[in-house]
């Protein structure tokens, strides 16, 4: 996730047991400030290829199951499988149906068998993977020939208005940190997965106030957890420079925070090699 003095990203993620602790929490506010993450999923939908009908899907960093729901209901008949790293979001999902199975696990280790689903669909989970390169692979390896793997991330470019407010303050890491689209490309590139499309789109939402967008942002699940960022309080004179700072973007609409949405589909292909 995005820090620019460190725009590679080995070692710079948050540990997946803080990631998966801080979803938990966020269980039950999630759903009430996932605007942004309902479009996205939604757009995700549309770029699914017409004709695809799936026995099994896997909904993977499920979270609340909003989308698995979605997915059940598209592809009713099919069994669902959702995966997500959070046991406080299994739990949720659970409860309100959509997939069959609800299954902790990491997108870099699947807790699934070879060539067992036909399409897999991922919103806004994978960024917060180290190597998206693992993350191909174990799609590679669960789908079935000819199945498909529809994901959505971020990419470096977002929360760079609040991330360029905090380093005028202290220039410290407040942000978390994002892939370049460019390594997206490469890495479905080198997948051995055939890429149906990929591409990048900003989605811009406004804010009255700062502080607006940090509660979204911690009721979401996904305020900064990097190594390196900041504990304790925010001081009372850091918090007054961060406000000013953020205002030299005010837009007529309010304070914007952008978000660089990547979009890929991929499909393995039906026969090795291919
Ligand atoms: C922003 S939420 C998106 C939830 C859902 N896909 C949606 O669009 O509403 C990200 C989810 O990914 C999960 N997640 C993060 N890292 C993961 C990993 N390595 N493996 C599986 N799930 C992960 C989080 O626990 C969280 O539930």
């Amino acid at each position: 996730m995005t820090d620019l003095s460190q725009p590679t990203l080995p070692g710079a993620l948050p540990d997946k047991r803080q990631v998966a602790a801080s979803f938990s929490r966020a269980a039950a506010s999630y759903d009430s400030v996932a605007a942004l993450q309902r479009a996205v999923g939604v757009a995700l939908l549309e770029k699914l290829p017409a004709q695809l009908a799936p026995t099994r899907w896997l909904d993977l960093g499920s979270g609340t199951g909003h989308f698995s729901r979605v997915l059940a209901e598209r592809f009713a008949g099919a069994h669902g499988v959702a995966v997500d790293i959070a046991e406080g979001m299994l739990r949720h999902a659970r409860e309100q149906g959509g997939a069959q199975h609800h299954l902790a696990g990491d997108a870099e280790r699947l807790p699934l068998r070879d060539g067992s689903v036909d399409l897999l669909f991922s919103s806004l989970a994978v960024q917060w993977c180290d190597q998206f390169a693992s993350v191909l692979g174990e799609a590679r390896r669960v789908l079935r020939p000819g199945g498909v793997l529809a994901f959505s991330s971020l990419c470096v470019g977002t929360l760079d208005e609040l991330r360029a407010s905090w380093q005028a303050v202290d220039g410290r890491v407040h942000v978390n940190r994002f892939r370049r689209f460019e390594d997206y490309q490469r890495l479905c590139g080198d997948s051995g997965l055939a890429l149906l499309e990929l591409e990048r789109r900003a989605h811009v939402l406004h804010y009255p106030d700062v502080r607006s967008l940090t509660h979204e942002l911690k009721a979401l699940g996904a305020h900064n957890l990097n190594p390196g960022r900041p504990t304790g309080l925010t001081g009372r004179a850091r918090m007054h420079g961060l406000l000013q700072a953020y205002e030299q973007f005010r837009q007529p609409q309010g304070l914007p925070a952008t978000y660089q949405v990547v979009y890929g589909v991929l499909r393995k292909p039906m026969a090795q090699g291919l």
